[in-house]
């Protein structure tokens, strides 16, 4: 299969293009480094050193073409998707921080500009080039916000005066990120209906870790960030104890979220590929399970007790963020496990890995440590 990762330097991206490479199909990648630039904007950087993409395509024998260009710019993509014809574009490159898209006007409408215009000109080169390709869109578990009922993958039954119909399940996103991917998720599904385009939309939720197979094996590290505002929830808290600071739970700390493992994200986006929708557009809720932040910071703190005999504290600070602290919380993830997906790491078993990796890591995470601390507000 020839895929087109958009986004291939980034977190998910680079681990996403070794597995496809060790499965043999022929993997493309386009970016701009706007993630390494934004993050280096609040001050901050990946804990875990990444090379040059120069570099990393060196360590991978050039066996992967990469283009530099911005995915918001209709004649990149036009160029690429020309350039690469591809059986699979997987569209990772977009603004990716909530926290980000909450600091300013500038940065609402950067995020919303930018994401969405992305997910156009995809629709755009492939309606117009390659009309067959299967677009794997990343998503959010977060498009859908925390409604007090089980939330379903896209879609669900309404009965309402009397009339019946099966409708997209709604979308209440909670930051002008998660809106943006709400409007990308509303232009898939319309592209599909006019045009008949093949589309998987992965609503995906917070992803933690440092490894997956291929980083175990070549130790070529993807990018991990720690700071308030790109850094997510578990990778923080996994910094913080590392350099013995209280881990910094946002209000009570009963907020759920649905989490998944880097390996595991990595391992859903290879089985979506390897099952193409034929002319439909279909959701997948993309995590392994749900916990409150409460859970994660207890889980944290166990493993640095038995890791490194460490007592580290729990702080609870005022939510900088507007959100429910306490909710019902029930998605349910059936379509990727009925092709085929079972977890592969446990929450329990990655935990001790990214300690031990940051703990190798503790002078950049000391470097950085200045970035940890909440300052963006929802407010
Ligand atoms: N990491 C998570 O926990 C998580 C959870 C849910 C959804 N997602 C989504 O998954 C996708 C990948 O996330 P990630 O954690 O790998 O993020 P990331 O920021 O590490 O990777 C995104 C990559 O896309 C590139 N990029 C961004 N905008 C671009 C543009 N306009 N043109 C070219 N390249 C551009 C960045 O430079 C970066 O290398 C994102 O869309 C994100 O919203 C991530």
């Amino acid at each position: 299969m020839k895929v087109l990762i958009l986004g291939i330097d980034g977190y998910i991206g680079f681990p996403l293009a070794m597995r496809l490479m060790g499965e043999g199909h022929d993997v493309y990648g386009a970016d701009n480094f706007y993630t390494r630039k934004r993050v280096r904007g609040v001050k901050s950087g990946s804990a875990i050193k990444i090379n040059s993409m120069k570099k990393r395509m060196e360590l991978l024998n050039n066996k992967i073409k990469f283009f530099y260009g911005d995915v918001s710019d209709p004649k990149f993509i036009y160029d690429i998707v020309k350039k690469s014809m591809p059986d699979a574009i997987v569209h990772l490159a977009e603004q990716r921080s909530a926290p980000y898209s909450m600091i300013s006007l500038k940065n609402a409408n950067e995020t919303l500009v930018k994401n969405i215009k992305s997910t156009m000109n995809i629709i755009y080169a492939v309606k117009d080039i390659k009309r067959d390709a299967h677009i794997v869109k990343l998503g959010s578990m977060g498009e859908y916000g925390t409604p007090n009922i089980d939330i379903p993958e896209g879609f669900f039954d309404v009965n309402y005066n009397g009339r019946s119909d099966y409708l997209p399940f709604p979308r209440m996103g909670q930051s002008w990120y998660h809106l943006s991917k709400v409007d990308d998720t509303y232009s898939l599904m319309l592209s599909n209906k006019i045009w008949n385009l093949n589309i998987s939309d992965v609503m995906q939720g917070v992803v933690y870790g440092t490894r997956t197979k291929e980083i175990n094996d070549n130790r070529i590290f993807s990018r991990f960030d720690i700071d308030e505002v790109y850094g997510t929830v578990l990778n923080r808290f996994a910094a913080q104890s590392v350099i013995d600071m209280p881990l910094t739970v946002y209000g009570k700390g009963e907020q759920k979220r649905a989490f998944l493992s880097l390996e595991d994200s990595v391992t859903c986006l290879n089985i979506i590929l390897n099952h193409p929708p034929e002319k439909e557009y279909r959701v997948y809720n993309q995590f392994d399970e749900y916990y409150s932040l409460n859970y994660i910071a207890n889980k944290i703190k166990e493993s640095s007790k038995t890791m490194f005999d460490k007592n580290i504290k729990i702080d609870h600070l005022k939510d900088p963020r507007v959100e429910m602290e306490e909710h019902y919380y029930n998605p349910v993830n059936d379509n990727l496990k009925n092709i085929g997906y079972r977890r592969v790491r446990k929450i329990e078993d990655e935990i001790p890995v990214i300690l031990k990796d940051l703990n190798e890591n503790k002078k950049s995470i000391i470097k950085y440590k200045n970035t940890i601390m909440p300052k963006t507000l929802w407010r």
